[in-house]
């Protein structure tokens, strides 16, 4: 560990705990099977999010989890993401007390958002997503359970 800074726990500021890590499949059912017999690795959680056109998958690890995301129909935004880039890393959840705060802490900040107020996401929680371009090319979702 770090011999300077902040102290274990609080290091992180906003960011209490890394949420999830979402990877975008074509193939749900392939991805779930893969997790599951090369890793032992289990799904804890499924939703279909029509308002976001994704069907996910949340595999455990720890406290945390792996987001399988699939898209469910062809002009979502994670369909566009498979089209454009193929399968691979989406996004990085982080979770955050407030996601409220968290959000205008990036506005503050000048950074670009997607959501420009916080809104249900899947598992009851609340989201916000933070633009890739001014967060150094990774999609960013703030996750407030
Ligand atoms: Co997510």
């Amino acid at each position: 560990m770090s011999a300077v800074g902040a102290a274990p726990g609080t290091a992180g500021g906003m960011l209490t705990e890394i949420d999830h890590v979402a990877i975008a499949v074509n193939d749900l059912e392939a991805a779930i099977a893969y997790y599951a017999e090369t890793f032992g690795a289990t799904v804890v959680h499924r939703e279909r999010v029509e308002s976001d056109g994704v069907e996910e998958a949340l595999v455990a690890v720890a406290d945390s989890y792996v987001q399988l995301l699939t898209p469910t129909r062809d002009d979502s935004p994670v369909a566009r993401f498979l089209a454009s880039r193929g399968e691979g890393l989406h996004h990085v959840g982080y979770r955050v007390a407030d996601c409220a705060a968290a959000l205008q802490s990036v506005k503050d900040h000048g950074g670009r958002v997607i959501d420009q107020a916080p809104r249900p996401g899947s598992r009851g929680t609340t989201v916000a997503f933070v633009h890739p371009k001014a967060a150094f090319g990774t999609l960013i979702e703030l996750v407030q359970e």
